[in-house]
């Protein structure tokens, strides 16, 4: 059973596959929309969303299916205690596929392996945004016309910021990226994510300073100061006016410097560069609905056949160790096995959030 809980679970053909299956939905709707007639998709929200449990339910509905779900842990038996397991076993008997977001890292790792339906991982905490990464893909290929040899700014928090890790997943296997690394040094990128870049050789820069590193950039990312995230609040009210893309920065940018943001937004982003025509936020909330869509299609039309579902790529899995990480699926669900993975630099990193485990 094939589930995605990574960008890594689809090859770059796979990519190539569904942006064309995208696009060709785009320009002919009509053709996909009996598709998925008598297919259920359940949307299983833990945590607040717009925009990727929205565009999976405009996914599905376009396609012809139907949707179940919740949008929020307190509507559903989590907040009664039932595991992420329980959950995912449960919800296979009612549905064909499951679109899952959760606050715990390796959460979607954890369902998809109890699961009898494809998952897709809406969001892990501050670990993984597969989905995110297929909308940037998109609109980066859409706008640029290749995924490759552009240099690429993210900016903001790197730390927690699960598309980013990401999109640096997804954009290492396009030849000749490169990337400049924007943001305070609390929010920097974790080991895991830089691992990712070393590993694929892909050069990378490290800065503080959004105004001199925008003048090189083909594409700027912008995040979102994720309040959400911080254990310490004072540490959020000083990071978070950290960055602000204005009309007066865009000026020292490439004249077809693309702008994403996974959004949503508070104040990083000018209202007012809105009007750019660089400004591509609200395109990749549209590209992510067309991509969503392929997904769907491929999920279900592979349902039948064996497959992976999120680890396979990583390494062999041993059993043992502690994962560090207090946000790791590990400390919250029932009885779950700590397994670990030998990275290709012989460390050990726990199986469902990629943390570094040094015992
Ligand atoms: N980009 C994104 O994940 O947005 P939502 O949190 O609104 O789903």
């Amino acid at each position: 059973m094939k589930s995605v809980i990574d960008i890594l679970d689809l090859s770059v053909q796979e990519l190539y596959e569904m942006m064309d299956v995208a696009i060709d939905i785009d320009a002919h709707p009509a053709k996909y929309a009996h598709k998925c007639d008598g297919k259920k998709l359940a949307t299983l929200f833990f945590e607040p969303s717009t925009r990727t449990r929205l565009s999976h339910e405009a996914a599905m509905l376009e396609l012809g299916g139907s949707v179940i779900g919740f949008s929020g842990a307190q509507n559903s038996s989590a907040a009664k205690g039932e595991s992420v397991a329980d959950t995912a076993k449960t919800v296979s008997c009612y549905a064909d596929i499951i679109a899952m977001r959760h606050p715990v890292e390796g959460a979607s790792l954890v369902a998809a392996n109890n699961a009898s339906i494809p998952l897709i991982n809406a969001g892990d905490g501050g670990h993984c945004h597969p989905t995110q990464t297929l909308a940037d893909l998109l609109t980066i290929y859409r706008e640029k016309g290749t995924l490759s040899g552009l240099k690429i700014g993210m900016c903001g928090d790197l730390k927690y910021g699960r598309t980013v890790h990401s999109l640096i997943n997804a954009m290492t296997r396009y030849e000749g990226n490169e990337f400049v690394m924007i943001s305070p040094q609390e929010l920097a990128l974790p080991d895991y994510a830089e691992n990712a870049l070393r590993k694929a050789g892909v050069p990378f820069k490290v800065t503080t300073s959004l105004e001199e590193s925008i003048p090189e950039l083909d594409i700027l990312y912008m995040t979102r100061i994720q309040k959400e995230r911080f254990d310490d609040p004072d540490e959020y009210e000083r990071l978070k006016d950290s960055y602000s893309l204005t009309v007066d920065k865009m000026e020292m940018a490439k004249p077809d410097m693309a702008v994403l943001h996974p959004l949503p937004r508070v104040n990083e982003i000018s209202v007012k560069v809105d009007d750019d025509p660089r400004a591509c936020y609200f395109k990749q909330c549209l590209n992510g609905k067309l991509m969503r869509m392929a997904l769907i299609l491929k999920l279900l039309d592979e349902a039948g056949t064996p497959g992976h579902s999120g680890y396979w790529e990583k390494g062999e899995v041993h059993m043992g160790g502690i994962c560090p990480n207090k946000k790791c699926i590990m400390r919250t669900e029932q009885e779950l096995e700590q397994k670990y993975y030998i990275d290709e630099e012989g460390n050990k990193r726990c199986l469902y959030c990629d943390t570094l485990i040094l015992n």
